[in-house]
């Protein structure tokens, strides 16, 4: 037998039912959608040590995890049948995401669940802003009674810039035009505007147009500080900014000092470049204390509709990998999605090392065997390779075990 064929999973047909395992809390609804298709669902309510889940893993063929879990090399590697990891949040970063896939194991999340839960927070923090609410707010909690329309303002009619017009920034949009805002957009990619929006030909432009400025961009290097001074000194004075994206893309300091100045007339700020790891941790920053400042603790997205949607988003994104090998979404793997198979044929699902010959290699067991392909898709990163092939129930098996004996060979499954 070849080397590889020896350090992979024996087996080829998939697991009747699934055993999945959910650690974290989560969401009740991802439990609901894993049963109602069969599968044995273990829960566990706190993130367990490396330790514990080298000794649970081995169980399962899925593991869901939230934000709080290590998933390390370590951890993957000690089960060889594991099928899948569903990041149920938004990051990956505690998962060695590289590792999973070489070991062929898909790592799905849900990065837009929260999408509307970050847009209404927006939309709340336009009129608390523009109504200076954070700051009465705290002088009534006080007893201090300060009754005043001085620098108070609707919104309807003023105009609202979005910095990156994507999943996010789009719905912001919708939402601002129904307040009967002005909504100008600017994003590096031409998007369709939606409603009355209209696209600006660069940042300055917008900055230069909008009473609110908000940004919904990801972390890139063209990103980072790209509010700075200059740019915070390009926006009409008493114009607002909102960054609820990432504590990279604004520069605090020169933010504070533009308050500070009376240039800028006020900030809602949910990210920061530096933020506690965990609950009760001291947070400092030069924006505490200036006036018209609304400061969060990166809760754009944390709603309990988001959690709810994040729950059934991945469960449904693993089912389908289960169910049809799809890998749409999976933030390690080549896409590939092929339709549901047709009933009189079987499916292979074959993870390999992408080195040049391969598929020759696969295609002469498929000539030897003179099996007929029914349908067959191919995607491939710069390490590994996913191909996805129906063909007739009766020679499956024999093409499954051949193909998972190649060398190049990592993980091989058959749905039937
Ligand atoms: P998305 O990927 O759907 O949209 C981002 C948009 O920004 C894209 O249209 C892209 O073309 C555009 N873009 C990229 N570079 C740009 C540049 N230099 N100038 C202008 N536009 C640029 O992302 P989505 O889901 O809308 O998220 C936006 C941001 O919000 C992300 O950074 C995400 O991490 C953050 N986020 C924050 C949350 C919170 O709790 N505060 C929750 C969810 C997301």
């Amino acid at each position: 037998m070849p080397q590889s064929a020896m350090t992979q999973p024996a087996k080829i047909f998939q697991r009747d039912p699934f055993r999945i395992l959910l650690v974290e809390n989560i969401h009740p609804r991802a439990r609901e959608v894993f049963e109602r298709e069969g599968c044995q669902v273990r829960l566990e309510t706190r993130a367990p040590s490396e330790a514990e889940l080298m000794e649970w893993i081995g169980e399962y063929d899925v593991i869901g995890i939230r934000s709080k879990t290590k998933l390390t090399g370590s951890v993957l590697g000690a089960n060889k049948e594991l099928l899948a990891v569903g990041a149920f949040c938004i990051g990956t970063d505690q998962i060695d995401t590289g590792r999973a896939g070489l070991l062929g194991v898909p790592v799905f999340n849900a990065p837009y669940s929260n999408t509307r839960s970050v847009a209404e927070l927006v939309m709340a923090e336009i009129v608390a802003l523009s109504r200076h609410l954070g700051d009465r707010n705290m002088e009534t909690h006080k007893g201090v009674w300060l009754k005043s329309a001085a620098g108070a303002r609707e919104i309807r009619g003023k105009t609202l810039g979005i910095v990156g017009y994507g999943h996010i920034g789009s719905q912001v949009s919708v939402l601002a035009e129904a307040f009967g805002m002005r909504v100008v957009f600017f994003d590096v990619v031409k998007k369709l505007p939606l409603g009355n929006s209209q696209p600006m030909e660069s940042l300055t432009d917008l900055l230069k147009a909008a009473d609110f400025a908000t940004f919904h961009v990801p972390d890139t290097p063209q990103t980072r500080n790209m509010i700075a001074a200059p740019q915070l000194n390009v926006m009409k004075r008493g114009a607002h900014l909102i960054n609820a994206s990432r504590g990279s893309v604004v520069n605090i300091d020169d933010l504070a000092a533009s308050l500070k100045a009376g240039h800028t007339g006020g900030a809602a700020i949910d990210v920061f470049p530096q933020e506690p790891a965990s609950n009760g941790e001291t947070f400092v920053s030069p924006l505490q204390g200036v006036k018209n400042v609304i400061l969060t603790p990166h809760i754009g997205g944390s709603t309990e509709e988001a959690q709810e949607a994040i729950g059934i988003e991945v469960a449904e994104s693993l089912l389908r990998f289960l169910k049809t090998g799809s890998t749409r979404g999976a933030v390690n793997f080549p896409n590939v999605d092929l339709p549901v198979m047709h009933e009189d044929a079987h499916r292979m699902l074959n993870v390999h090392r992408n080195v040049p010959g391969v598929l020759s290699d696969i295609n002469s067991v498929v000539s030897d065997l003179n099996v007929n392909i029914q349908a067959q898709s191919l995607s491939t990163n710069a390490s590994i390779g996913y191909l996805v092939m129906d063909m007739a129930k009766v020679e499956a098996d024999q093409v499954g075990e051949r193909v998972r004996d190649l060398e190049t060979s990592i993980k091989t499954r058959i749905l039937y």
